[in-house]
């Protein structure tokens, strides 16, 4: 049995330990209660302080969308920030807020709903905060039972199976209606999965044996969850492995043959979360530490090899594949842990830009299981939210797209992608005051090769103070976008997105 507040704390804190910790991060995770900062790029981050969703149809269309383009661009994200005069301390914090921009004959609509989580209705009712969140020290007004009593859903969004599932990283997915967005509630794969966490970076793999399938995993209390779900929605398989020390684990690898975990050297201090520190204000970074690279067989769903390489901390992974001859090839976006763990997402709540570019950068990793070695090769580029075609999930990949930032001002100023082949980047530049979001890889009908495709994409001009989005051809980046459509409001900035094609 579980212990349910092992559950909500997450990952593999008792037996992590704290013996290499460093010192106590000085994490501003209280509420806050003090004004919004007026940095006109932020202002997306007050989040829609009624928590009302919203429809706007017939949106003004700049340039033009191709006739191929038809479907829905699903996006997730927090949406909402603030209850009772008090605001979240974290950007990771607020209500999944799920958005559809549909593509179709009439024209582009927007229409976005909040995810009707348990919490999100307990404290819509309430009008004010009740239950603890994973970056802010709230204490719980109500009873604890379960991680899904504080899930929040607003990290990603996913289709499988005709189904629509708003995703967070420590709880159950939640259903939804694609057509109305409407909330159905939290799924529960199996029987005895009922609760287990369902993380919010699914990856879906179009060839090979497997095509149709996805993958995905969950991480409590020292367990690994891996979860695979056939084509039709159904699960196929699951396991429950051990995995000590990982207390976050936000993203995964999946190649033909393996499934590949790399672990920062992360603990969560007890104590500090017994004295009431959030989840963020409680974890350490162990200095000396290592990243654990943990290759599973997709075969048996067993550990296949434990590897380590330096110490880094990440959130997302491109793709990662296999030679057939055990090298794995995998791209990651490194993220400095020092910024993470000292506040920089929590000065972002109150409206405050860090004057410094975002410091995470592509790292290309060679992992040689038979010589037990781990290469990384480290760029430059300031990016993040990496995406590649989804014909190549799994696969060997060229292309990776990003948004970049370009500019000393916060976020992304512009759309990069990285040929890795030839090591070889093209980029558009928005310019000064405009930041972009996740770029999904739509593929063009009838098209096979990998990028040939349009990447569309959210983003916000502080200037108009509206957000929009984009329609570039994948293969021709710097020729702009093909079409620009706007809303007549800003919206929350998002997380992760998915883009369903209709014929
Ligand atoms: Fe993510």
């Amino acid at each position: 049995m579980l212990s349910r507040r092992h559950l909500l704390l997450g990952g593999g804190l008792a037996a992590a330990g704290l013996a290499r910790a460093g010192a106590a991060q000085p994490l501003p995770d209280a509420p806050y209660t003090g004004p919004f900062g007026t940095v006109p790029e932020l202002q997306p981050l007050r989040g829609w302080l009624e928590g009302q969703d919203r429809l706007a149809e017939g949106l003004r269309v700049q340039g033009r969308i191709p006739a191929g383009l038809r479907g829905t661009l699903y996006r997730n994200g927090p949406g909402l920030f603030e209850r009772g005069g008090q605001r979240y301390a974290h950007w990771f914090d607020g209500d999944g807020l799920l958005q559809a921009w549909r593509f179709g004959p009439q024209g582009v609509s927007h229409q976005a709903r909040f995810v009707r989580t348990r919490k999100f209705e307990l404290e819509q009712d309430a009008g004010e905060f009740l239950l603890p969140a994973f970056g802010t020290a709230l204490r719980a007004k109500r009873p604890l039972r379960a991680s899904d009593d504080v899930n929040t859903a607003n990290t990603s969004v996913m289709l499988q199976g005709g189904k629509l599932y708003a995703l967070w990283e420590g709880g159950s997915a939640y259903e939804l209606d694609p057509d109305s967005l409407h909330t159905l509630g939290p799924k529960a794969w199996a029987p005895e999965l009922k609760g287990m966490p369902f993380s919010a970076h699914p990856k879906r793999e179009l060839q090979g044996p497997h095509a149709g399938t996805l993958w995905n995993f969950g991480t409590f209390m020292g367990k690994l969850a891996l979860y695979q779900i056939g084509a039709d929605g159904q699960l196929q398989r699951s396991a429950v492995l051990d995995l000590p020390g990982a207390p976050m684990v936000h993203d995964f690898a999946v190649t033909e043959h393996f499934i590949v975990f790399l672990l920062p050297p992360l603990a969560l201090d007890r104590e500090a979360l017994k004295a009431g520190r959030s989840f963020v204000g409680a974890m350490r970074w162990q200095e000396g530490g290592a990243n654990r690279v943990v290759v599973i067989d997709k075969a048996d769903l067993s550990i296949k090899a434990q590897l380590e390489m330096p110490a880094e901390l990440l959130f997302h992974i491109g793709n990662a594949w296999d030679d057939g001859q055990g090298v794995i090839r995998l791209d990651y976006v490194h993220t400095d842990h020092q910024r993470f763990l000292s506040g920089e997402f929590n000065r972002m709540l109150q409206g405050q830009a860090s004057p410094e570019l975002a410091a995470s950068h592509p790292r290309l990793l060679q992992i040689d299981l038979i010589r037990r070695r781990v290469d990384i090769e480290r760029r430059s580029e300031q990016v993040e939210f990496p995406q590649v075609d989804p014909r190549v999930v799994a696969r060997r990949n060229r292309y990776v797209y990003y948004p970049e930032a370009r500019a000393a001002t916060w976020g992304h100023g512009a759309l990069l992608s990285l040929d890795l082949a030839r090591g070889l980047t093209e980029r558009f530049d928005f310019g000064p005051g405009v930041m972009v979001e996740e770029q999904l890889l739509v593929p063009k009908p009838g098209t096979r090769r990998e990028g040939q495709g349009w990447l569309v994409g959210t983003g916000f001009d502080s200037r108009r103070q509206k957000t929009f989005c984009t329609i570039f051809d994948a293969e021709a980046i710097s020729a702009g976008p093909l079409a620009t459509v706007w809303l007549p409001y800003w919206a929350p900035l998002g997380f992760h997105g998915h883009f369903a094609q209709t014929a």
